[in-house]
């Protein structure tokens, strides 16, 4: 199968990471599908991709965290696409600072574990069936190192988000060990940006997708953890051991 006959849908693809996942896969010839709940970052992705790509990227207003709602923006889906061969996970948001745990609110936690874990859970459940039981196809979550401890004063429930997604990602290795379709996990352990909105240790979100869009092209490994630190990483974690 070519990579035109491919249609990638990024679940996040409006967000920094998946942006930057959505033009390297384009600029690879697969068609790509994105959902997001903000007509405004759709515009943006559409004006962001190359512009020989754009007629290959189909975008859809939906929130796919809801288990009511992505059914239907899974059939409308399906309806302009026709089928999906790989998906990326790449849901929940850049950064989150709201103080430590004293000063925080059960809404606010709610909110954190919503967006980083419920949404990957449920649109999990949902468009995993479209490609589980495929070796041709591929799902790839984005995870981030926040996970694995607090980054400064003040993240406290970034971690605890993080690390629900950390979990949900292990749980689905070890309760799937034998599933046909490629399951992987890119977990980025700094912070990435936006070749303006850039810091020392930033990955820029051009290279990352170009890595990730690679990974899912290959469809090489299943059941693996990629961990990227730094920006070289991307070459020795994600592509020399994936050739
Ligand atoms: N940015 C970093 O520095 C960094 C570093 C390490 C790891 N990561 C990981 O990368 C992933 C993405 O982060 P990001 O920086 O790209 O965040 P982002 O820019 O906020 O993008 C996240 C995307 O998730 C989407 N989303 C969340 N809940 C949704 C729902 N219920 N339905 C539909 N779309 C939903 C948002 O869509 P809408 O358009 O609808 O808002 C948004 O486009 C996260 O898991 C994060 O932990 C990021």
């Amino acid at each position: 199968m070519s990579n035109s006959d491919r249609v990638v849908l990024v679940l996040g693809g409006a967000g920094t990471v998946g942006s930057g996942i959505v033009k390297a896969l384009l600029d690879k010839g697969f068609k790509v599908a994105v959902i997001s709940r903000d007509n405004s970052r759709l515009e943006r992705l559409r004006a962001f991709v190359s512009p020989s790509t754009k007629d290959n990227l189909v975008t859809i207003m939906g929130n796919v965290g809801l288990e009511d709602e992505v059914e239907q923006v899974k059939q409308q889906l399906l309806k302009q696409v026709g089928k999906v061969t790989d998906v990326v996970s790449s849901l929940g948001f850049s950064w989150w600072q709201g103080g430590p745990p004293h000063t925080q609110t059960l809404k606010d936690l709610h909110w954190v574990i919503e967006t980083l874990l419920f949404s990957t859970f449920v649109a999990w459940k949902a468009f995993s069936p479209l490609v589980r039981d495929d070796s041709n196809c591929t799902y790839t979550f984005i995870t981030g190192g926040a996970g694995e401890k607090l980054l400064m004063p003040g993240t406290g429930f970034l971690t605890v988000g993080a690390a629900s997604s950390l979990a949900f990602c292990q749980v689905l290795r070890e309760e799937y060990p034998e599933l046909p379709c490629k399951m992987n996990q890119v977990n980025i352990d700094t912070g990435v940006g936006t070749p303006d909105r850039m810091a020392p240790g930033y990955l820029n979100h051009l290279d990352l997708g170009e890595a990730v869009a690679t990974l899912v092209e290959r469809r090489n490994a299943s059941h693996t953890v990629f961990t990227v630190r730094c920006p070289a990483d991307l070459k020795t974690v994600i592509l020399e051991k994936n050739l």
